[in-house]
């Protein structure tokens, strides 16, 4: 997993819990990195399970909803450093149609060592997205997070829905309705 999702998490649990919960959650863990990251640099993903289930216990909110809302975060790290890659897309359903061949393609560019999700699209409309996400690390509300504020960014709305495909949450079914 890339620093820059490390960097970017610690500062908003910084920011929104203090940095004694920071110092607590990297104590609490068992880290190769220390608790030291650079954004450039890659870092297990079970660094992360660790920090989030730190987290989780210390604040009784669910890692789902902790990646939620971290990725709506992310989303403005992403509007920040890749002004480019969003400016392509006018419209919140094509962009996420899209995320499987082109941006976390050029994603790969860029960092050749992401381990990026898969996102098939089944069924897609001018008001509708059905995609199933795969991924090992079951990070399905990180992808919520990111859908959400993808139409938020376009001024659209959206109601979207998630059925695990699969109980431990590496294959689900978003099913996405433009209002
Ligand atoms: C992961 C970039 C858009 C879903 C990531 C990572 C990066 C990235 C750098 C971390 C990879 C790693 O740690 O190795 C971007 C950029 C985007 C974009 C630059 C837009 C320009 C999206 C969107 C979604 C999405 C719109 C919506 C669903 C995910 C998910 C992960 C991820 C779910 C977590 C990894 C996993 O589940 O296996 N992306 N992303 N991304 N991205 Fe994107």
């Amino acid at each position: 997993m890339k620093g820059i999702v490390f960097t970017e998490f610690l500062e908003l649990v910084e920011d929104k819990f203090g940095l004694e919960m920071v110092d607590s959650i990297i104590a609490n863990s068992n880290l190769e990195s220390n608790g030291v990251y650079t954004a450039v640099g890659t870092y297990s993903f079970s660094e992360m399970l660790q920090l989030l289930q730190n987290l989780s216990d210390n604040t009784g909110i669910s890692i789902d909803n902790l990646l939620l809302v971290y990725a709506e975060h992310f989303f403005g790290v992403i509007e920040d450093s890749y002004p480019g890659l969003l400016a392509t897309y006018k419209d919140a359903i094509e962009m996420l149609s899209s995320i499987e061949n082109h941006i976390h393609v050029e994603v790969k560019k860029i960092y050749p060592d992401a381990e990026l999700p898969k996102f098939e699209v089944v069924e897609k409309t001018d008001k509708s997205l059905t995609m199933i996400y795969k991924s090992s690390r079951a990070m399905h509300h990180f992808g919520l997070g990111l859908m959400n504020k993808t139409f938020e960014h376009f001024n659209q709305t959206a109601t979207i829905v998630l059925e695990k495909i699969k109980d431990d949450g590496t294959e689900v079914k978003f099913i996405i309705n433009k209002n």
